[in-house]
């Protein structure tokens, strides 16, 4: 029976599609199988798919499929359950009654945040959403839990330890903002930095096979290439276990 996550956020842009991607690319270089759900009616997933097969970096490990009038969300859930290991749902940058079928259909439910005051807002917003379906529901324990994911943290963020100062090239509002995301919300433990290879991701196709493609390449500077995009696989891989394992931010508070 396969393991279902489904993105979520109100906020356009916040980075659900990056994630779906860099679930998909962990799960299939680890030789899980995946099936991506791309519920977004402006089909990003589906689009990076057709060009990852056109520029031969698509991966066997993963599926996508949109929904259609005759199969829909709880059809694809219950046809492809049994044949992969993990489904991944991408969803459209907006509430609505969907968000209650996801959650039906999910074990946990992604929320990816940016820092910024929009991203924040909204956030809350799904966060309380996600009580009020909790309290609506007859029992709570069927609702998938949710968890926050700091989403395009800046490097000079991602590296910075709590209690030391500014560093230098950060406005001070971001740097507050930073850490009042993460004791408003207590997001898991592994933020999703800001990289070129996540960009790159998106016009050639899942990490792991154009890795795999740097790796093979005679040319110095793709078998360069080959170490940034290992970095940024094994970044996707500590993402999926965090989910996994749930360790959070606040679990280290003043441990
Ligand atoms: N960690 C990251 N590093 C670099 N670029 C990123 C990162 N996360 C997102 N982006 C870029 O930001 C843009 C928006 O991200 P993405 O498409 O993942 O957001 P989304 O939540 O799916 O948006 P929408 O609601 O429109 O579907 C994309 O161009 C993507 O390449
Ligand atoms: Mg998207």
């Amino acid at each position: 029976m396969a393991t279902v996550l489904g993105m979520i956020s109100r906020k356009g842009g916040a980075g659900k599609s990056t994630i779906t991607k860099l679930l998909a690319s962990a799960f299939a270089f680890t030789d899980h199988k995946c099936l991506i759900i791309d519920l977004d009616p402006s089909k990003d997933i589906v689009n990076w798919w057709v060009t990852a097969n056109e520029t031969g970096y698509a991966d066997k490990n993963i599926i996508v499929r949109a929904p259609t009038d005759a199969d829909d969300l709880f059809d694809l859930v219950s046809r492809y359950e049994d044949e992969v290991e993990f489904i991944i749902i991408d969803t459209k940058g907006e509430g609505s009654s969907w968000a209650v079928d996801l959650a039906s259909v999910s074990d946990v439910l992604i929320v990816p945040c940016m820092n910024a005051k929009g991203d924040r807002e909204r956030t809350k917003e799904t966060l309380e959403w996600h009580q009020d379906l909790k309290r609506r529901a007859e029992n709570p324990d069927t609702i998938p839990p949710l968890r926050i994911v700091l989403s395009r943290v800046k490097p000079n963020l991602l590296t910075h330890v709590r209690g030391n100062p500014k560093p230098k090239d950060l406005a001070a509002r971001e740097f507050e903002r930073h850490y009042e995301i993460i004791d408003q919300f207590n997001p898991l433990a592994t933020m999703v930095p800001e990289k070129t290879q996540y960009r790159e991701m998106d016009e050639l196709g899942p990490l792991g096979a154009v890795l795999t493609k740097c790796r093979d390449s005679e040319d110095k500077n793709e078998k360069l290439k080959a170490f940034h995009f290992e970095a940024a696989l094994a970044h996707a891989i500590t993402l999926v276990n965090n989910i996994f394992d749930d360790r959070r931010m606040g679990d280290t508070h003043g441990a």
